[in-house]
C-alpha cells in the first residue's frame, strides 16, 4: 500500500472557501482515495442489474475493484475483485453471471458465491507447508460493510466506522421518493448507461449539481432555443408542448426563478435542491397512475411524492437522483484531474410507459456526451480545472449565502442559490478524509 502522506483538510477548507489544493492536488487525491472513499458509504450497483443467482457487476471504487454478485440465499455480497492466489481479477466484464462457482481465470482457483474457496489444482501440493495459515487460503475478501435500501446498494470499504443510516439519515427519503413512483414500490435500471469521461476533478461536476446560479449564463443558449422552438410550434395556441421542450424550457428561466427555489442540507454532505418547486414539479401524469399509486400509499403519501420533485438529491459523495425524470448520475473519480460520470434511467413497475419516456428523455437531452447541455458544463468544468493552476489567488470562493452565525442542525433548510449546499460538502469531505473521525 502506498504510504498516505497526511494532508491537514482543515488547511484546505475553511467555512467559506476551499484551496484548489481539493481539486488539483495528486496527494490530496490519494489520501481522498485510501481514507474519504474507504469511509463514507458508496453506491455499487441497483439490485435489479443483478436478479439472478450468480449474476454480477464490476466497477472500480477508490483505485479497488469489486465485484458485485447476486447470492444463492436472495442477498448480495460485495468482494474484492481479486483472487486469493495472485491477485488476478476474477470478472473483467462489466457485468454477466458467474454460474454455480467463480473461476480465476489465471489458476482456475474456485470459489462459492460467497467468496469461500473451493478448488485449488494440485490441492495435495498445499498440504505439507503453511498454506492454510496464509490469508490465501481464506478466499474472496469482503467490503467492510454492504447495505441495501429500496434496491440502492451501498458499501463503505472500512471494516469500521460511521453506520448505513446514521450516514445517510434524512436524505434517504429522496430514494423513498423515487421507489414510490412505482405503484409496487419496484424500480428496474432501464436500457444501458451513458458515460461521459470529462477533464476535472470530481468535486466540481458535484457542487455545479447544486449550483442554480450557473444556468442563467452557462446554458442560455439552450434556453432560448428551447424557447425559439416552443415559439415556432405554438404561436399562441397553447398546443400540448413536446417532451424534449418540457425538459429544456426551463432553462430559460432567469435569477427571479432560481431565486424561489428552496433547498435542504443533511449532515454528511448530502442535500436536496429545489424541494418545494423546481423545474420538474409541473409534469403531469395519468389519473389511473395517480390512482394506482394511491391504492399503495394512501392520498397524503401519493401527493406527497409527486408533489416533491427535487432538481436533484444528492446522497454524498456518489450519487444523483432525481424523482421526476427517474434518472440516477453516478460520479466516478478517476484521477486528480479526470472523472466518469454515468447517466441510468429507471422504470418504475406498474407506471406508464411515459415514465420511462421521461427518464431516457432526460439523460439523453441534459447528460449524455452528445446532450445539448452537458456540454456548456464540460467546457467549464474543464476550463475551471486548468484556471485553478493560475498564480495569484489560491482560494475558490464559496461565500454565496454564507452566514457566519449560523449553526448546522440536523436538517438545514436554506434558498436554493445559497453556496451551503457546497459548503455542507466540504465540511463532510473534511471530516472524512481525516485519520480521526
Ligand atoms: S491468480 Fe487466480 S488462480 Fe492464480
Ligand atoms: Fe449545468
Amino acid at each position: 500500500m502506498k504510504p498516505v502522506i497526511d494532508i491537514c483538510a482543515s488547511s484546505l477548507v475553511k467555512s467559506d472557501k476551499v484551496h484548489r489544493d481539493v481539486y488539483t492536488s495528486q496527494a490530496v487525491f490519494e489520501q481522498e482515495q485510501r481514507r474519504f472513499f474507504a469511509s463514507t458509504w458508496n453506491f455499487v450497483a441497483h439490485a435489479s442489474q443483478i436478479s439472478e443467482v450468480g449474476d454480477y457487476v464490476t466497477l472500480d471504487l477508490a483505485g479497488r475493484p469489486l465485484l458485485v454478485v447476486r447470492q444463492t440465499d436472495g442477498t448480495i455480497g460485495v468482494f474484492f475483485n481479486r483472487c486469493a492466489h495472485k491477485g488476478s481479477k476474477l470478472y473483467t466484464n462489466e457485468f454477466g453471471n458467474v454460474g454455480k462457482i467463480m473461476q480465476c481465470p489465471y489458476h482456475a482457483w474456485t470459489y462459492k458465491l460467497d467468496g469461500t474457496p473451493l478448488g485449488i489444482p494440485l490441492r495435495q501440493e498445499y498440504k505439507s507447508n503453511s498454506f492454510l495459515q496464509c490469508e490465501s487460503s481464506k478466499g474472496l475478501g469482503r467490503v467492510g460493510g454492504v447495505s441495501v435500501y429500496r434496491d440502492f446498494v451501498f458499501v463503505r470499504l472500512d471494516p469500521e466506522g460511521i453506520n448505513f443510516e446514521e450516514y445517510f439519515g434524512a436524505s434517504l427519503q429522496w430514494l423513498d421518493n423515487m421507489a414510490d413512483r412505482s405503484p409496487t414500490g419496484k424500480l428496474f435500471i432501464h436500457g444501458g448507461v451513458l458515460r461521459n469521461v470529462i477533464r476535472c476533478n470530481w468535486k466540481m461536476y458535484l457542487e455545479n449539481i447544486n449550483d442554480t446560479v450557473h444556468p442563467v449564463s452557462t446554458h442560455e443558449s439552450v434556453g432560448k432555443s428551447a424557447k425559439s422552438t416552443w415559439d415556432a410550434i405554438n404561436k399562441g395556441n397553447e398546443k400540448v408542448m413536446p417532451m424534449a421542450v418540457e425538459q429544456l424550457l426551463p432553462f430559460a428561466s432567469g435569477y427571479d426563478f432560481f431565486n424561489q427555489l428552496d433547498a435542504e442540507v443533511y449532515p454528511n454532505g448530502h442535500s436536496a435542491l429545489a424541494v418545494r418547486m423546481s423545474t420538474h414539479t409541473g409534469y403531469a401524469y395519468p389519473a389511473d397512475y395517480v390512482a394506482a399509486l394511491e391504492k399503495r400509499l394512501g392520498k397524503e403519501r401519493t401527493s406527497d411524492v409527486l408533489g416533491k420533485a427535487p432538481q436533484n438529491s444528492i446522497l454524498y459523495p456518489s450519487i444523483a437522483v432525481k424523482g421526476a425524470p427517474l434518472v440516477m448520475r453516478v460520479i466516478r473519480p478517476i484521477s486528480v484531474d479526470r472523472m466518469m460520470i454515468e447517466a441510468w434511467s429507471f422504470r418504475a413497475e406498474g407506471a406508464p410507459e411515459l415514465l420511462v419516456d421521461r427518464a431516457m428523455s432526460y439523460n439523453q437531452l441534459v447528460f449524455s456526451p452528445m446532450s445539448i447541455v452537458a456540454h456548456d458544463d464540460i467546457h467549464l468544468f474543464e476550463s475551471v480545472q486548468k484556471g485553478l493552476s493560475a498564480d495569484g489567488n489560491p482560494w475558490v470562493s464559496l461565500h454565496r449565502g454564507y452566514e457566519e452565525e449560523k449553526v448546522m442542525e440536523d436538517v438545514m433548510a436554506c434558498k436554493g442559490t445559497s453556496e451551503e449546499l457546497m459548503r455542507n460538502q466540504f465540511k463532510a469531505w473534511a471530516h472524512f478524509i481525516a485519520e480521526d473521525k
